[in-house]
């Protein structure tokens, strides 16, 4: 969820302003979750590297989730989204992993998945994938896989990054050996679900092969 901070510099309003209306991207694209018919969508929230930015912005970031949750939670639940959350999340602030707790035990029945990636990092996410499997005794592609924080999760097939980057900066490494990627120069803020139905067009146009011909 790319390009937040240049879309309120655009407008010369502060950054925070752009997070917040990057929140309401957020809540349109999960309206639009059944509609569309996508069994689950993962947003990059908030990465193992993020705590380098200045302590005003991880506050307001840490504040925009807490309200998210207790503002979104019961429409949520009412339109059966099952939240699911990704990373290192349990080192968060206490209250809100107590909410996640109490929000992943309230939306566990859903039928489409909103996966959320708090304090996570793929290198990180595989590593401690590794080392669960090595504990086991067995280190394949499989138990490594299994061992994953999205190990419930349907394997990857896109994955789209706004505001005209081109990298993945440690986000789903390891799922996305075989995605499709899709780059496009959107400010996250004004992302549409419009914009992710036509992603959907280009993906399903797609030929994937997986290494074969
Ligand atoms: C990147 O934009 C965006 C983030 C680091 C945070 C994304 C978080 C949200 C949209 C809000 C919280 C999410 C939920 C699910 C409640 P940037 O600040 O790096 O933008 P820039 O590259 O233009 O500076």
């Amino acid at each position: 969820m790319d390009g937040n901070g240049r879309w309120a510099k655009k407008r010369a309003l502060p950054r925070a302003v752009g997070h917040q209306r990057g929140v309401e991207a957020v809540r349109r694209l999960v309206r639009a979750l059944e509609p569309m018919g996508l069994e689950c969508l993962t947003l990059y929230a908030f990465s193992s590297e993020n705590w380098k930015r200045p302590d005003e912005e991880v506050d307001d970031l840490m504040n925009l989730m807490r309200k998210f949750i207790k503002s979104d939670l019961p429409e949520f639940v009412e339109k059966g989204v099952k939240l699911k959350i990704i990373g290192d999340w349990q080192s968060l602030a206490p209250d809100i992993v107590a909410m996640l707790e109490d929000a992943l035990a309230q939306t566990a029945n859903g039928r489409q998945t909103l996966a959320v990636a708090l304090n996570y990092g793929g290198q990180h996410e595989i590593a401690r994938a590794a080392a669960k499997a090595a504990s086991k005794g067995d280190v394949t592609i499989e138990t490594i896989t299994a061992e994953l924080d999205t190990a419930d999760l349907p394997p990857l097939d896109l994955l789209i990054r706004t505001s005209g980057e081109v990298r993945l900066s440690n986000f789903l490494l390891w799922q996305a050996a075989y995605a499709e990627m899709l780059f496009v120069d959107t400010l996250w803020p004004d992302f549409e679900p419009a914009h992710l139905e036509q992603a959907l067009d280009d993906f399903a146009r797609r030929e994937r092969r997986y290494g074969g011909r």
